[in-house]
């Protein structure tokens, strides 16, 4: 909180020179003591989780580089030989970075959910809301490079594919895939190059989640209630009430992240990636990870290049714009019963999206007893029901948000994030009466 004064006092002769010099030990005993809203809920873990995420990547992937070969020759073998084979625990570091990936965007897709919830994206926590969505692009953007360099069939043609799309746009799409490719089609030299990138960006990632963090610390955190924090009562120190809680939430997410890594290793790979790369062959069908499935179902949605293209930039773009489209004075939805149901239609429509995105472009397929069951209904079932998915995305964004902040009901709002808990009947005395609830 912006009001907050250090009170660190150097202690020793040491101490005092350092901190006259750079301040480093004052400033990560102010970030120790910081005042945090003590009702936060177990949502409010998933940012530590997702530190934890982006370092558990760094490390691995720095090991996994030490044996990796960026070129078209001897990416694949370095890969499935010398990294799966070969190298003492290769097939480990690999399985953690691989999962990890699905991990680190299961745990970004809790953290973004919880923040529209919360409304957490409102006033005055915009630009923490945008480095966020800054993040998330580079997220996509590293996850994207990463899955190339194993080199394999959907390697390949996932490179192909999402790289075609920039020749959408006249003039100048040509020159900008052929300097992505670095000649005339995806190559051994397109392969060096997301390489570099994919090595580059997660530094890039930790740079603005440093930003992202000192954009936290100056409003400081929401809370379930969104109702500002009024009083020093309100606030617990950082440490030890959520480092420990923080810790504690880490540790359990990494019992199911190791259910992954060795009981289900394989569960997110295509088995079409266990195939070198060959540009000769289309794979029957080319799927993204199922992190980038709901915006490849809006890219598919919609039969023209471009205007597929300028769908998928605006659905991420509509995520910078919630700040602003979203018109109510109350923040959390826990107040908002109808801006909660509508919420919660986008997040099916979103899950409706990812669906359709890995079902055949022109599928009819619904799962059956033995196998999958063809329903042929004559019309196109997977695109019209991405079409569908889309317009409401779109609907709740541009349409449904702002308007919601005019003309829903909300439900009083408490005059402080203490009254909730106080009032609860599991601590209120019996006999005692409970404390008022005022609108906000
Ligand atoms: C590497 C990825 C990220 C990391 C490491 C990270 C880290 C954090 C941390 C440590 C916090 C404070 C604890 C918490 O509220 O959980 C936080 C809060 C927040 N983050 Fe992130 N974040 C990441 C990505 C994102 C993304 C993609 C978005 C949105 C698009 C986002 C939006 C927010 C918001 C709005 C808050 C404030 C929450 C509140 O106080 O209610 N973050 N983040």
């Amino acid at each position: 909180m912006d009001e907050h004064t250090s009170t660190y006092q150097p202690k020793s002769a040491f101490e005092r020179w350092l901190d006259a010099r750079l301040p480093i030990v004052r400033f990560s005993a102010d970030l120790m003591e910081f005042p945090t809203p003590r009702n936060l809920n177990y949502w409010w873990t998933f940012g530590a989780i997702l530190a934890f995420c982006l370092a558990v990547q760094i490390v691995t992937g720095v090991v996994l580089a030490m044996h990796y070969d960026a070129s078209g020759a001897g990416a694949f073998l370095s890969v499935q030989r010398s990294i799966m084979r070969d190298v003492n625990y290769g097939w480990l570091v690999r399985s953690i970075h691989a999962n990890g990936a699905s991990m680190f965007f299961l745990a970004v897709y809790i953290h973004i959910a919880r923040g529209m919830y919360y409304g957490s994206y409102k006033a005055p926590r915009e630009v923490l809301w945008l480095l966020g969505c800054v993040i998330y692009i580079l997220m996509m953007a590293t996850a994207f490079m990463g899955y190339v360099l194993p080199w394999g069939q959907m390697s390949f043609w996932g490179a192909k594919v999402i790289t075609s799309l920039l020749g959408a746009f006249p003039v100048i799409g040509d020159p900008i895939t052929k300097l992505l490719w670095g000649g005339f089609a995806v190559d051994s030299p397109t392969l060096n190059r997301f390489f570099s990138l994919h090595y580059l960006l997660p530094f890039i990632i930790a740079a603005v989640v440093g930003l992202h963090i000192w954009a936290l610390h100056v409003p400081g955190n929401n809370n379930p209630t969104g109702v500002n924090v009024k009083s020093k009562t309100d606030t617990v120190p950082f440490h030890p009430y959520y480092t420990v809680k923080d810790l504690f939430a880490v540790s359990v997410f990494m019992i199911v992240f190791a259910l992954f890594i060795f009981y289900l290793p394989d569960a997110f790979e295509k088995v079409d990636n266990n195939v070198e790369a060959n540009p000769l062959v289309t794979p029957a069908h080319i799927v993204p990870e199922w992190y980038l499935l709901p915006f490849y179902a809006i890219l598919r949605a919609i039969p023209d290049k471009l205007t597929g293209v300028l769908a998928l930039a605006a659905a991420l773009g509509s995520l910078f714009a919630l700040p602003w489209i979203d018109t109510s004075k109350v923040r959390s939805k826990r107040y908002r019963p109808m801006a909660r149901n509508y919420w919660l239609v986008w997040v099916l429509a979103v899950l409706v999206l990812g669906w359709c995105g890995s079902q055949e472009p022109d599928g009819h397929v619904f799962p059956g007893g033995a196998g999958p069951v063809f329903i042929d209904y004559g019309i196109n079932t997977v695109t019209w029901l991405s079409r569908i998915a889309a317009i409401y995305y779109f609907v709740w964004f541009w349409a449904i948000t702002p308007l919601l902040g005019f003309f829903e009901k909300t439900l009083p709002v408490p005059d402080s994030l203490a009254t909730p808990v106080l009032s609860h009947p599991a601590t209120v005395p019996a006999g005692a009466a409970a404390a008022p609830q005022t609108k906000g």
